[in-house]
Formats: C-alpha cells, structure tokens, sequence
C-alpha cells in the first residue's frame, strides 16, 4: 500500500515540473471535487434548495463541462489524437463517453432541482461517475499519455488553455461560497 502511494507521488512531483497543462488539469480536478463534495453533502443532509441545485447544476455545466472538459475533448485528445497509439485513444473514447454522460446527469439535476426524490439519484449517480472519471485520468490516461508528449507541447497546450479559460475564477469563486452554505 505504502509503495502505492510512492508512485503517485513521483508522478505528482514529476507533473509539476515536466507536464504544466497537466497541472492545471489535476488542479481543475481538485476544484471539481469540492463542488461534488458539496453536492454529496447536500443530499446526505436532504437539503431542499432549489437555487442550490441550479448553481450546482451551472457550475457543473460551465467549469466542468466546458471550461474543463472543453480543453480535455477540444486540446488536450485532439492532440492525442494524431500522436497517440490506440490503446490511448480507446482510453480517450472512453473518457469521452464519460463526458457525454456526465453532461446528461447534470440536465437531469437541472430538472429535478425542486424534486429532491427524484434528484438526490441523479446526483449521487453523477458524484460516483465524475469521482472515477477523474480518478481515471489523474492515474491512468495521463501518465500514460506523457511518452508521447514533449515538454514543449504540455507548453503548447498550455497556452492553448487560455482561450477556454476566460471565467474560471468565477467558478471557482462560486464553489468557495457553495461550500460556505452546505
Ligand atoms: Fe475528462
Ligand atoms: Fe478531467
């Protein structure tokens, strides 16, 4: 088990040096996380809030649908794409599938943000589907995708990013005060 740690250390200090738009990808991830911890706590405390619901709702349809996911599916795999081989590129079909989802989960939370029966399934389903998802790429496709990276691409990509990422903080000013609320 220690080893298992060992080796996702070394890749966490070897992200931070070597592979900087992967950085911000984990980074991103981190942020996502706090706003699916929020809404696995609103529902375990059954927290009826529709306004809750919508801003959870809207930050995982901006931040994680198209500030995050739109630099993974329009950057990072289009990239893969070309320089991968196939064994990454099912990994990033797979992902994919996931985003497709994910965003189908998010509309059904939208829907039911005054239904807290019929939402709390939707959202338990989406915060277990992300959480793995993001697992997913953390441990699996990203390590696995940097031998065909040159540190001169991740800086590429990098400065790629800046035109997707025009309301970040926003977002993540937002989850800092839903965190504040539940
Ligand atoms: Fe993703
Ligand atoms: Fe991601």
């Amino acid at each position: 088990m220690e080893e298992d740690l060992d080796w996702i250390e070394e890749i966490e200090e070897k992200v931070e040096e070597e592979y900087p738009a992967t950085k911000v990808m984990m980074d991103e991830h981190r942020v996502i996380e706090r706003a699916l911890s929020v809404l696995k706590k609103a529902i375990e405390k059954k927290i009826e809030d529709e306004e809750l619901y919508l801003s959870l709702a809207e930050f995982f349809s901006k931040y994680t649908g198209e500030i995050h996911h739109g630099k993974e599916e329009e950057i990072v795999f289009k990239v893969l794409r070309e320089k991968a081989p196939k064994h990454i590129i099912d990994m990033v079909e797979a992902l994919e599938n996931d985003h497709r989802v994910g965003a189908e989960l998010v509309e059904k939370i939208k829907e039911n943000a005054s239904n807290f029966e019929k939402l709390k399934d939707f959202a338990l389903a989406y915060h277990s589907m992300l959480r793995d998802h993001i697992v997913k790429e953390d441990q699996g496709l990203f390590p696995a995708m940097h031998p065909y990276l040159s540190v001169e691409e991740e800086k590429k990509l990098l400065k790629d990013f800046e035109r997707i990422d025009k309301e970040k903080e926003k977002y993540e000013r937002l989850v800092a005060e839903l965190e504040e609320k539940v």
